[in-house]
This record gives C-alpha cells, sequence and structure tokens, in this order.
C-alpha cells in the first residue's frame, strides 16, 4: 500500500511577524512542522525538536548562510569557513574541544565575582540618574565585560573591543542592511586582528588564565591551526553576546512584570537560578538553531525533503503544552522545568559555554535585585525574530 505524505502548512511572513509565539501554538496544534514563507521547514514540538537536535540527517550549514547571501571570502566569511558552529564531524570536534576544556575550567574561577564586579560598576554609572535602557547599557555591555575579563583585556582596550563587537553583530541580525553588513566585515577584521596581536602576547610568557589555558590544550592537541584558534574566540564572543544580551532583558522585562516575581527574587537570590531557567523557556534569546536535511525526514508521516534548511525551533519546543503545563505561563515556581532545556540547543553543538551563559545572567539579575529592588518597567520591550538570534526593542526601566 502506498504511504500517504501529508501536505505541509505554509506560516505567513504576516502572521509570523505579528506574534511568532501565537502562530507557532497554532500550527503547532495540529502539526509537528511547517514551512515559513520565508523558506526552510521548521520544527514546533519539544519531542521531535530534542529527538532531531541529535538526528545525522540534519548538519551544520557550513558556509551555506554567507554564501546564500553573496559573501564567498573576507572576515565573516572566515567566521563560518573555519568556525566550530558551522562545523560537521571530526572537524567540529576538533576545533570545539580545547575551548570547552578551557571554558570549564574558566567556571569554577572567578567568573562570577567578575560578572558582579562588572556590573556593579555598570550601575554606578547610571544609578543618580535614576533610569536606564537595559538592553544598551546593562544587559548589552555585561557579557562584553565578561569577555574581555577571560581575554585578559586592559581597561583601556574595552570600549573599542564593545564597539567592534556591536558592529560585528550587525550581521547576525534578521534584517541587516547592506551599510552595516559592510560594517560588520571591518568590524570582524578588527576583531580578529586584535585577538592575533593578544594571542601573540600570551604565547611569550603562559600563566594561568583563560587564554593560556586555552592555548596549553591547542598546543597539546596540535591539531587546530591558527586561523582555526581565532575563529573559535570569534565564535565564543559571538556566541556569547546577543544570546546573553536579549535573554538578561528578557528575564528583568518578565520578573518586572509579574512584581510578586520580582520581589521573591529579591528576598531570596538562590530563585535567580529558576528565574533564568524559567525566562529563557518563556523569552529564549535564541529561538531555534538552523540546520540543513541531508536526508528526507519523516515525521509522523509528514516530511522534510534533503536539501531544506530546517529550523529546530526551541521558542516553539519551549511553550509545547505536550511538555508543560500553562506553557504561556511565566512562572519561576514552575515544577515541570528541567535544569539544563533546549535554550542552549541540543545534540553536539549544545551550547559549548552554557554554565558562563547561566552565572551571567544570575549573576546580572542578583546585582540588579540588590541594587535596584524598587526598579520599575518603564516601557516594555517586545522580541523581534524567530528563527536565530533574537532581537529586543527598548527597555527602559526607572527606580
Ligand atoms: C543565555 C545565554 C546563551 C544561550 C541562550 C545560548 C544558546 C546557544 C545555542 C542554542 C547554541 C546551539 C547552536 C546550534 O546548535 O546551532 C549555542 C552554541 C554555542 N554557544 Fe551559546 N548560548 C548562550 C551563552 C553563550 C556564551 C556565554 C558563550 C560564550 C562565552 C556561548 C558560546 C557558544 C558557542 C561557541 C556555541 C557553538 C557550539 C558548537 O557549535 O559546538 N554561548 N549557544
Amino acid at each position: 500500500m502506498e504511504k500517504l505524505t501529508r501536505v505541509v502548512p505554509t506560516i505567513s511572513t504576516v502572521e509570523i511577524e505579528e506574534n511568532a509565539h501565537d502562530a507557532f501554538k497554532r500550527y503547532r496544534a495540529s502539526y509537528p512542522i511547517a514551512i515559513l514563507e520565508t523558506g526552510g521547514y521548521v520544527v514546533l514540538r519539544h519531542a521531535d525538536v530534542s529527538r532531531l537536535s541529535e538526528d545525522p540527517r540534519l548538519c551544520a550549514t557550513g558556509t551555506a548562510i554567507p554564501t546564500h547571501g553573496g559573501i564567498t571570502q573576507g572576515a565573516l566569511f572566515d567566521i563560518f569557513q573555519h568556525g566550530m558552529l558551522t562545523a560537521n564531524g571530526h572537524d567540529h570536534q576538533r576545533r570545539r574541544s580545547a575551548i570547552s576544556r578551557a571554558v570549564a575550567g574558566e567556571v569554577i574561577g572567578e567568573f562570577r565575582t567578575s560578572v558582579r564586579k562588572a556590573a556593579n560598576k555598570l550601575i554606578d554609572g547610571y544609578h543618580q540618574a535614576g533610569e536606564v535602557e537595559l538592553g544598551s547599557d546593562y544587559a548589552g555591555k555585561l557579557p562584553i565585560l565578561a569577555l574581555a575579563g577571560m581575554l585578559g583585556l586592559p581597561d583601556f582596550e574595552v570600549s573599542a573591543f564593545m564597539r567592534d563587537i556591536d558592529q560585528m553583530n550587525e550581521f547576525f541580525r534578521p534584517d541587516a542592511s547592506p551599510a552595516a553588513i559592510a560594517e560588520a566585515e571591518l568590524a570582524a577584521k578588527r576583531v580578529q586582528g586584535f585577538l592575533k596581536a593578544l594571542l601573540a602576547s600570551k604565547r611569550k610568557g603562559q600563566s594561568g588564565d583563560f587564554l593560556s589555558r586555552y592555548l596549553a590544550m591547542v598546543d597539546a592537541d596540535q591539531d587546530v591551526s591558527d586561523t582555526e584558534v581565532i575563529i573559535q574566540l570569534v565564535q565564543l564572543i559571538i556566541g556569547g553576546t546577543e544570546s546573553v544580551r536579549a535573554a538578561m532583558v528578557a528575564q528583568t522585562a518578565n520578573l518586572l512584570s509579574s512584581r510578586a516575581q520580582w520581589q521573591a527574587v529579591c528576598e531570596n537570590p538562590a530563585l535567580a537560578s529558576s528565574a533564568v531557567s524559567e525566562s529563557l523557556r518563556f523569552e529564549p534569546g535564541i529561538a531555534g538553531v538552523v540546520r540543513l536535511s541531508t536526508d528526507d525526514i519523516d515525521i509522523d508521516g509528514w516530511i522534510i525533503p534533503a536539501g531544506q534548511l530546517v529550523i529546530l525551533s526551541s521558542m516553539s519546543a519551549l511553550r509545547d503544552e505536550r511538555m508543560f503545563e500553562q506553557p504561556d505561563c511565566f512562572n519561576i515556581f514552575r515544577s515541570d522545568l528541567v535544569p539544563s532545556h533546549l535554550a542552549f540547543g541540543g545534540g553536539a553543538h549544545k551550547c559549548v559555554a552554557e554554565a558562563l551563559g547561566r552565572a551571567e545572567l544570575e549573576e546580572g539579575l542578583n546585582v540588579l535585585a540588590e541594587r535596584l529592588p524598587d526598579m520599575m518597567l518603564k516601557t516594555r520591550p517586545t522580541f523581534i525574530g524567530h528563527v536565530f538570534v533574537r532581537r529586543t526593542t527598548e527597555c527602559r526601566l526607572t527606580w
């Protein structure tokens, strides 16, 4: 008997841009997958996203994304060509291994203390003013300061580093203009040049910091080229900035919109960990991970054909009614929250620095709660983007 192939529905750009959570919810109820009008198949349900994160028929995108946008060389292209995030199999393992071990060393070190110090310094700068735009002046700066600390940057270089990272990250936004992409290319070149100089100075006198640890591991492994060393650091910077920024804005706005939960965190800092987890579930900083299908994939009779762009949507999966009670309710006391969930991806590419990301979010939250317990949300942000990194609109706080 011939097998019945079901018709996959298309989610229009208008409906997804109007409210992505609602659109995913509508389609998720009846279909495990949908096609996006802008291109690509999106996997909607928790069990499927979870399972397919480990499926070898879905591979990382290599250089397909910049090539599709007409970029075939240069500093941005190199990030895709030599980085771990876009690599598969042995190349991926080779590039990830030393970074992963060096990051593990950071987690048990002084990282949390240095994040708290940076957070307090930022707040000192505008405490008197009684107002701040959280996205640009706290959530955007804190992860870059954390990275600058990890890399051992001298204070006088931090502002230029911050500017270059912001410009480079523009490339990864869903609506990047050609002018922003040209700026991003120049910024990526500067960041790579800067890291090269930093590494050269490190190799001379090794000590016990993150970079020295990373270089010692690379030297011991002897299977990562000098270019790859620099590009993995660039990927650490890219992976560790916008994702944290969006998540930090989301957790602050979610908690302040539910005063009792904000109050609870102010009174008990130990709740920061579940507040961070629940906020990442409710409004993840990264909407999903992007893959290419190398074979037909059958999900209960609905087929993703080979050769397609596939989005494993954590944004949809983390609101799946099959997995969470009242998924559209933000509740830091929920009992069905799994500590390590799909907001950090899954399978071989699962976030290499989840512990650092969580530490930044928890310390960033606790410092805000300690210093500004009476703060109010003046402008509530909205979240834009339903494929990869999400952007937030203004989030103004007053106290
Ligand atoms: C809220 C914080 C964070 C979130 C939500 C997040 C999320 C993710 C996700 C979903 C992936 C998987 C991407 C994929 O499979 O295509 C990933 C990978 C990655 N993340 Fe994170 N991340 C966070 C923080 C960080 C931080 C702080 C760093 C670095 C300091 C970082 C560096 C990376 C890198 C380098 C990868 C690539 C791993 C690989 O390809 O093997 N992330 N992250």
